[in-house]
C-alpha cells in the first residue's frame, strides 16, 4: 500500500515517521505542500491520500484529485466545511476526518481565555507596559460568579463544561441533540433565547452548517444580558463580525475571545508583520483591549498534532485495506 500525504508541517513529520516506522510494510511520501489542481497529480500511484488545509477543497481540486486516480481521502482535522462534498460523492470518495483529536487542546484555551478576559488581562498588561500599576478600573470578574452559556455539547463543548464546572461557575447548555451526561445534569434550556437571556458568558461549539452561519447577529446580542462575553473557539462564520463590533461599540458586549474569523483563511498562519494585517475588521478586533484574538491555533498542540497525524494515517490504511476506517464522513 502507499499513502501519499499533502501539507505536512515541520511540527508534523516527526509523527509522520512515527507512523512510517510502525507500518513498515507501507510506502509514505509526503510534501509541505497544499492540495491543488496543479499538484494533484503528486499523488498518482499511491492509493489513498492525507490531507489537512484550511484553504477550500473546491470542485476542481476534488476533480484533479479523482483523476490522479485517488478515492480514499483522509483528513487530519475535524471540520468538513471547506470541501466540496457533493462533487466528492459524486465521483466515488470515500473520507474520513478525525472528530477527536484533543477536545482538550481546545477546552483548555476556552477556559484560559474566558478566565483572562473576564479579570480584564490584556488591560492589565497595557498599563503594566506604560508602568501604570493602578489597580482600578481594571477590576476582575470571577468564572465562579458567571452563568456559562454553552452552544453544542458535542466532545469539545463537553470538555469545556467540564472545565468551567471545576471552576465552580452555573452551566446552562443548547444543543438540537441531546448528549446523556449534559440531559442527567439539568443544562439543557429549551432554546436559544433562554441561554442568551441568562448567560453572562456564551460559548460556540458547533459547526459551520448552514443554518448555524451568523447566530451571533444583531438580533441574538439584543436578546444577551448586558457585558456578556460572547467566545468563539469553533467556526468564524458563526459570528456576524460586523454586529459583533457594533456590540463591543456601543459597550454591549464586555468582551470577545476569538480563535476563528469568518475571514481567516488566507490570513492566519501566515506572518504580516512587515506587511500589517490585510483585513481591516480584523485589524481592529486585534487592537481592542477587551477582544482577544488568537489564528486559529486552540487546537494547535503537541497531543492533538500527534493524534490527527496518527488517526489520519490509521483511517486511510483501513480504507486501502477494504476495512471500515474509525472515523468516516458520511457523504
Ligand atoms: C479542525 O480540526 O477542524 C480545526 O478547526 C483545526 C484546524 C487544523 C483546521
Amino acid at each position: 500500500a502507499k499513502i501519499f500525504a499533502y501539507s505536512i508541517r515541520k511540527d508534523e513529520a516527526p509523527y509522520v515517521e512515527e507512523w512510517k516506522k510502525a507500518h513498515p510494510d507501507v510506502e509514505v511520501e509526503y510534501t509541505d505542500a497544499l492540495l491543488t489542481p496543479e499538484n494533484a497529480n503528486l499523488a498518482k500511484g499511491a492509493d489513498g491520500v492525507v490531507t489537512y488545509q484550511q484553504l477550500p477543497y473546491k470542485a476542481d481540486t476534488v476533480e484533479a484529485l479523482h483523476e490522479a486516480g485517488i478515492s480514499k481521502w483522509s483528513l487530519r482535522n475535524i471540520g468538513i466545511d471547506n470541501i466540496d462534498l457533493k462533487k466528492a460523492k459524486e465521483l466515488g470518495f470515500t473520507l474520513t476526518n478525525v472528530p477527536v483529536y484533543s477536545p482538550n487542546a481546545i477546552a483548555e484555551h476556552a477556559i484560559v481565555q474566558a478566565a483572562r478576559i473576564l479579570r480584564q488581562d490584556k488591560r492589565m498588561d497595557d498599563k503594566m507596559a506604560r508602568g501604570d500599576m493602578r489597580w482600578a478600573p481594571t477590576i476582575g470578574r470571577e468564572v465562579r460568579d458567571q452563568t456559562f452559556g454553552i452552544i453544542g455539547t458535542g466532545h469539545i463543548g463537553r470538555v469545556f463544561m467540564d472545565l468551567v464546572e471545576a471552576f465552580g461557575a452555573k452551566i446552562i447548555a443548547y444543543d438540537k441533540f441531546h448528549n446523556d451526561e449534559v440531559e442527567k445534569k439539568g443544562y439543557y434550556v429549551d432554546s436559544l433565547d433562554e441561554l442568551y437571556a441568562q448567560a453572562d458568558v456564551i460559548s460556540l461549539h458547533v459547526p459551520s452548517l448552514p443554518e448555524n452561519i451568523h447566530m451571533i447577529n444583531d438580533e441574538s446580542i439584543a436578546k444577551m444580558k448586558d457585558d456578556v462575553v460572547i467566545m468563539n473557539v469553533s467556526r468564524g462564520d458563526l459570528i456576524d463580525t460586523d454586529a459583533l463590533l457594533r456590540g463591543l461599540d456601543s459597550g454591549k458586549i464586555f468582551g470577545a475571545v476569538l480563535d476563528t474569523y469568518e475571514d481567516e483563511v488566507g490570513i492566519f498562519n501566515a506572518n504580516w508583520d512587515q506587511k500589517g494585517v490585510p483585513d481591516a475588521r480584523l485589524d481592529d478586533l486585534i487592537h481592542r483591549d477587551n477582544v482577544l484574538v488568537t489564528p486559529h491555533t486552540a487546537f494547535y498542540t503537541t497531543h492533538a498534532v500527534r493524534e490527527m497525524v496518527m488517526q489520519a494515517f490509521d483511517n486511510n490504511l483501513l480504507m486501502i485495506q477494504g476495512k471500515e476506517p474509525n472515523t468516516p464522513v458520511t457523504l
